[in-house]
């Protein structure tokens, strides 16, 4: 029997995509990319982040898959493999060591803002919010954030909710539920942007979005961007790469790729296209920070019509997204424990243990939440695609890449192996040189 034969698959090539969407569209759709287009000034940054979406973002997702699936296991033991497949280094496992770690990291972080939404969902169910004015509301944010008991419980409980899927196998559980509601959360979504263009100032925030000043984009921006294009589509540290080997070999990677990416940009852009108009409506700055989308959602909930049940389903959806995307950073961990002979459920409960004591210093903490964000939004994750997008590239026989890459055209084949080799790496590499003053 070969590794082949323990490894489940999706159902189908449709839960492979549901899987892919539900781990790459979460709060960085949904939080992250409204607030930090807020703090980088709008247009130019997001114009920015759109290329590197294109130029980096999909290639190496397309590598990171095709690494999965050649590998059929987890991410540490898989760099080994294939590696040494190619007449390589086994220290290639180091990709997946790392990304294990920056899985973690993000985990720590990612559970209290998950957290947040939760506690969203019970404000709007005993109906706090209905009727509350502006104000009102961004204080209880303020409130929400310096209080740790509150937090905590949260925290807690989507640790908790996470566990529970992770240890209960991926495919089954995660398959059916994200195949019902990602479009849920799409519908919804499209509602409150219908909503947000019929009462919002839809003008001034689409101006916000697309107007480009290039004055306006700086190398931290830059950086940010670059960064954010490899967390919004989960890329660089194995997440992509665990659920690439459950994917059944017939599959086509890039026609999957080009789906994934193209949701998460589509469910990104629509978030900013209804928060914008919120914000600048209620006469607030786009510069909210991540209150952002726990302030101008409940403000416009609170003012519209059946706005109480609308803001407890969203909210609800957000848990769901960000529930989707969760499990899948500690998969390639719990992946990898399972493989060195340690029992699912107890995989688990170590990584969620771990992920749960982070999330409470980053609660108490706010430096540390700054710090976990930057250090694996920044740095792991880029360097992690750097790493792939240079193996994939330059170390791996490129006749094994063309066995599983085999429905492109040549012309398309080359070209994206081309873009990974050369244009993925230099990108980055730019970007951090930029990022340090050295350009
Ligand atoms: N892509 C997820 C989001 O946008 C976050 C994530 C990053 C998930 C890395 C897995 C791995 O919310």
């Amino acid at each position: 029997m070969d590794d082949h034969n323990n490894y489940v698959s999706w159902k189908s090539r449709w839960t492979f995509i549901m899987a892919a969407t539900g781990s790459a569209v979460g709060l960085g759709n949904i939080w992250k990319f409204p607030y930090i287009t807020g703090e980088y000034g709008g247009g130019a940054f997001v114009m920015f982040y759109l290329i590197c979406i294109l130029a980096v973002g999909v290639p190496v997702m397309i590598a990171e898959i095709m690494l999965g699936r050649r590998a059929r296991t987890d991410p540490i033991d898989g760099m080994m493999k294939v590696a040494r497949e190619s007449g390589r280094s086994a220290n290639w496992g180091v990709v997946g060591i790392v990304g294990v770690l920056a899985g973690m990291m993000i985990l720590m972080f990612y559970s209290v803002v998950a957290g947040w939404a939760l506690d969203y969902i019970y404000q709007s169910i005993t109906g706090a919010y209905a009727g509350a004015n502006h104000l009102a509301i961004k204080n209880d944010f303020g409130a929400l954030t310096n209080n740790a008991p509150r937090q905590l419980l949260w925290h807690t409980l989507f640790i908790f909710m996470t566990g529970v899927v992770v240890a209960g196998g991926v495919t089954r559980g995660i398959g059916t539920a994200v195949e019902t509601m990602m479009p849920l959360l799409f519908l919804l979504l499209l509602i409150l942007l219908g909503y947000s263009l019929a009462t919002g100032d839809f003008a001034g925030g689409m101006h916000f979005l697309f107007y480009f000043d290039p004055s306006k984009l700086t190398a931290d921006g830059m950086l940010v961007g670059l960064g954010h294009a490899f967390f919004t589509l989960s890329l660089g540290m194995g997440a992509i790469m665990a659920y690439g080997s459950y994917m059944p070999a017939s599959g086509s990677v890039a026609k999957t790729v080009v789906a994934v990416a193209f949701l998460d940009t589509l469910i990104a852009l629509m978030a900013g296209m209804t928060i914008f108009p919120l914000i600048f409506a209620n006469h607030m700055t786009p510069e909210q920070g991540p209150g952002l989308l726990f302030v101008s959602l409940p403000i416009a909930f609170a003012s519209m019509p059946g706005g109480q049940l609308v803001g407890t389903i969203f909210f609800v959806l957000v848990t769901i997204a960000a529930l989707s995307s969760s499990i899948s950073l500690i998969e390639p961990g719990v992946a990898w424990l399972e493989k060195q002979g340690v029992r699912r459920i107890w995989g688990t409960v170590m990584l969620g243990g771990a992920g749960w004591l982070g999330g409470i210093a980053c609660i108490n903490h706010h430096a540390v939440f700054d710090m976990l964000d930057a250090a694996t939004t920044n740095i792991m994750l880029p360097t992690g695609g750097l790493l792939i997008a240079v193996f994939t590239g330059w170390r791996m026989r490129r006749a094994i890449v063309r066995e599983e890459i085999d429905d492109l055209p040549p012309w398309l084949f080359n070209l994206w192996y081309a873009v990974t080799r050369l244009v993925a790496p230099a990108g980055i590499a730019l970007v951090f040189l930029n990022s340090i003053g050295v350009l």
